[in-house]
């Protein structure tokens, strides 16, 4: 068991902390927010994440984890402190280092002697030196200051983040101290070898141990791998649109091939959420700054941004000028099993709508509003949203809309357009019907 305090509760704290907990050790969580706080001291996580509610209070209740504002005492005694404060993108879209630059301040000023300061927040690939200064400058003991500097990047998905926490496919540890980096291990150990309660023996998650600064392009480098999977496939779907080929066939095809392998080649409305664009933007002014040539990954954004603006291209083909049409949202988080609405295609989809003189009408499982465009309509459900539409869009693929009634949605809407922005639906279900089906490079 080893004490361990987790600066910001955003996503990546709040599951690390919980999780943290889970396999044992003694977690304090750090929140300023005084709203945020009092959710978590009552067993509320600030954000919808499935099951993490019900994980905190058990912790909550074990007494493994607890939560306060005063970050001096929650570090102080603690052996292991993971910094998890959030780095959204500047207006330059380089990652704002504010918040994180003021916590690593005032960790160095309550860091024991030898303790260990990790980064989980994804950082400019080179933090980790900047992270020695500040802590060195801001620590009691000042230049002879002893302790750990480790970069431990986080993979986890939205949606099925505790899980992805528990059972990782690789655990990532990098430290330019051997001892740091052992200590650190030694934490993962239950993970590593899945010995908590529930851990699956027969996963094997591998050890990555190396240096700062290659820790933190690993993780750089897997999101951007997977961005440009993502719109590599929706490129080859505006193909299959032109040439009247089906991308599902062709992913499934290519995906058979072991070196490229099936998942991330769901083409549809684009890549959304806070860290894909983020981190391709963070590359590319990494090239900008270093003077490197990064052709391949400045281009996977713009193209993302083409993909999402499909839909309303579609739209136009099939209902010709928007002025006044009705078109019906199905889905607006940029994934299923989130509230998230960071970078959602559907922002996107029902900017240009508006802009092109249309009526939207939204429904989402969870979230009940666009904070961007406050004017639009929120229905109840996916019918209510349909009805009198000239065109449904299935944006985001929610379980739930696996069942719809296709003949109740035709009955209901004025029109018979049926956009499926994620390849998610039968198209022999959805024309049967009696509607219009148009997927993303589908036939
Ligand atoms: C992503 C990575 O998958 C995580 O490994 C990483 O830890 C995380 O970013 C992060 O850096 O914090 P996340 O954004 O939660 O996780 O969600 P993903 O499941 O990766 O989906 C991202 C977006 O890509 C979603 O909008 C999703 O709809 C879209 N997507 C995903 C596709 O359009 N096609 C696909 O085949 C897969």
């Amino acid at each position: 068991m080893v004490n361990i305090a987790v600066i910001g509760t955003g996503y990546v704290g709040t599951v690390a902390a919980v999780a943290f907990a889970a396999i044992g050790h003694q977690v304090t969580g750090i929140e300023v927010d005084p709203v945020k706080l009092s959710a978590l001291r009552t067993g509320t996580v600030p954000f919808h994440e499935p099951g993490l509610d019900e994980r905190l209070r058990h912790e909550l209740a074990q007494g493994r984890i607890s939560f306060t504002d005063d970050l001096a005492a929650g570090v102080a005694g603690t052996r292991v402190v993971f910094l998890c404060v959030g780095t959204p993108p500047g207006p330059d879209g380089r990652p704002d280092l504010s918040m994180l630059r003021a916590a690593a301040a005032q960790v160095g000023s309550a860091l024991a002697d030898g303790a260990i300061a990790v980064t989980k927040s994804t950082v400019p690939i080179g933090w980790g030196g900047e992270l020695r200064t500040i802590i060195a400058g801001t620590h009691p003991a000042g230049a002879d200051a002893r302790f750990g500097v480790v970069s431990n990047p986080e993979f986890l998905r939205e949606g099925s983040a505790t899980h992805d926490f528990l059972y990782p496919d690789r655990v990532v540890i990098g430290g330019d101290d051997e001892d740091a980096v052992d200590e650190v291990a030694r934490m993962y150990r239950p993970i590593l070898e899945q010995t908590f309660p529930g851990g699956n023996r027969s996963l094997q998650p591998a050890l990555i141990r190396t240096d700062v600064a290659t820790a933190e392009t690993i993780k750089y480098a897997a999101n951007g791998f997977l961005a440009t999977k993502i719109a590599y496939i929706n490129e080859i779907a505006r193909i299959c649109d032109s040439a009247g080929a089906d991308v599902e066939i062709v992913a499934e095809a290519v995906g058979l091939d072991h070196r490229i392998e099936r998942k991330f080649l769901n083409a549809g409305t684009g890549y959304g959420g806070s860290c894909f664009g983020k981190d391709l933007a963070a590359l590319s002014t990494y090239g900008e700054d270093h003077g490197i040539e990064l052709p391949i990954l400045d281009a996977v954004n713009p193209s993302n941004i083409i993909q999402r603006n499909q839909v309303v291209g579609k739209l136009r083909a099939a209902l010709g000028d928007l002025t006044g049409r009705r078109v019906a949202i199905l889905g607006l988080s940029y994934k299923p099993n989130t509230d998230d609405l960071r970078e959602a295609p559907s922002i996107t989809i029902v900017e240009s709508l508006l802009a092109a003189g249309a009526r939207v009408v939204a429904y989402d499982p969870i979230v009940k509003g666009l904070p961007t465009a406050p004017g639009i309509a929120i229905a109840r459900d996916a019918y209510e949203a349909a009805t009198g539409a000239d065109a449904v869009v299935l944006v985001t693929e929610w379980s739930e809309f696996d069942d719809l009634n296709f003949r109740e949605l035709s009955r209901v809407m004025a029109g018979d357009v049926f956009i499926d922005g994620r390849n998610r639906l039968d198209p022999a279900a959805v024309t049967e019907g009696g509607l219009r089906y148009m997927g993303m490079g589908r036939r």
